[in-house]
């Protein structure tokens, strides 16, 4: 059986929130126990160094992430499951992949272009202010975490497609140059996936501040839930679920038959106090036991390390000749006959 890589990263400076859960995480477990597929998933720290100077946030973040997950019941025998930094293979390659990419092709990545607009729109003189070598050289880090593992699929969110598209062109010039080492990868993005709603009905999203966390204390869920943004229509007054955010959250939880019955609840006038409840519960619900183990995890962080070492041990079986073979093609290799 030949199985597809998959391979994705996780950015290490927040905390995983619904949003993140229904768009990312879930399909990424599921697709863990596909055994026609061999994951790789990997906390991306060196990316969170690009956006993130606070040491204690990185390494928090990359605790809560890495114990999301495994609460979760992502399957490790399965999917490679490790840290960017514990693989340094993978920053070897972004450097002999910065040798064979063109500046220019930086110069038109978004992150690094909306960097200079918001410079440009603030009257500022300097179009570069700001703006470090990581951020510029950032598609780079990711085409080699990709390249690297011969990564078939990757799925990701629509802002991350061009990154692609240019890990793509980075490897396909490398191949040109040095021979075809590296599977052209290709971008998964799903279509369902980015729509779940925060509490101000905008997009669930960090840049937003208007996220649920997806293991907070089921207090502060409770509390949370409440706050979501509804309108002003009273008990009894019909409503329209498809404009309502407390829906789509259910929506992306519910069976086919339980959001059924939900919208019959709007037609027929449910006040938003008893839907709020109702959601609250539901939720609740469906995230305790994963909430427990995640709590767990918290308490034994060197079960979590063990998890990334074993993780980084199976991809380095992987990286480690690989990187050999390609420090060969560029000429890097030993003298001696
Ligand atoms: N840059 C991605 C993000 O912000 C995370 C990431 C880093 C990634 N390396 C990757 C995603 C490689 C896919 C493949 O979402």
């Amino acid at each position: 059986m030949t199985q597809t890589t998959v391979l994705t990263g996780i950015t290490t400076t927040g905390t995983p929130h619904l949003g993140n859960y229904v768009g990312a995480i879930r399909p990424a477990i599921a697709a863990s126990h596909d055994r026609n597929v061999r994951p790789f998933y990997f906390l991306a720290d060196y990316h969170a160094l690009i956006k993130c100077q606070d040491p204690e946030r990185v390494r928090q973040s990359t605790l809560e992430i890495a114990a999301t997950w495994l609460a979760l019941g992502l399957d490790i025998r399965n999917a490679v499951f490790y840290r960017q930094s514990d693989v340094p293979e993978i920053t070897e390659l972004a450097w002999m992949l910065s040798c064979a990419t063109a500046k220019g092709l930086m110069n038109r990545a978004h992150a690094y272009k909306a960097a200079v607009q918001a410079n440009e729109d603030s009257g500022e003189q300097d179009p570069d202010k700001g703006v470090t070598m990581g951020l510029f050289n950032y598609p780079i880090l990711m085409a080699a975490d990709i390249l690297l593992f011969n990564a078939h699929r990757v799925p990701v969110g629509k802002d991350q497609v061009q990154h692609i598209e240019m890990a793509r062109d980075i490897g396909g010039r490398f191949n040109h140059i040095y021979g075809e080492h590296f599977v052209i990868p290709e971008a998964e993005v799903s279509e369902e996936a980015a729509i779940l709603c925060g509490l101000d009905g905008r997009k669930m999203s960090k840049s937003y501040d208007n996220t649920i966390p997806l293991f907070v204390p089921e207090k502060q869920l409770r509390k949370l839930v409440m706050k979501i943004k509804t309108n002003s229509l009273e008990p009894g007054q019909p409503k329209d679920p498809d404009s309502c955010t407390l829906y789509s959250i259910y929506k992306a939880f519910a069976t086919k038959e339980e959001v059924a019955a939900v919208r019959r609840r709007y037609e027929e006038g449910i006040g938003w106090g008893e839907m709020k409840q109702f959601l609250f519960e539901y939720l609740n619900n469906h995230l305790m036991a994963a909430r427990e183990r995640y709590e767990a995890l918290l308490e034994a962080p060197e079960k979590i390390e063990e998890a990334l070492q074993e993780g980084a041990q199976r991809a380095r079986e992987y990286s480690v000749p690989f990187m050999q073979k390609i420090r060969a093609s560029v000429g890097i290799r030993s003298l001696a006959r």
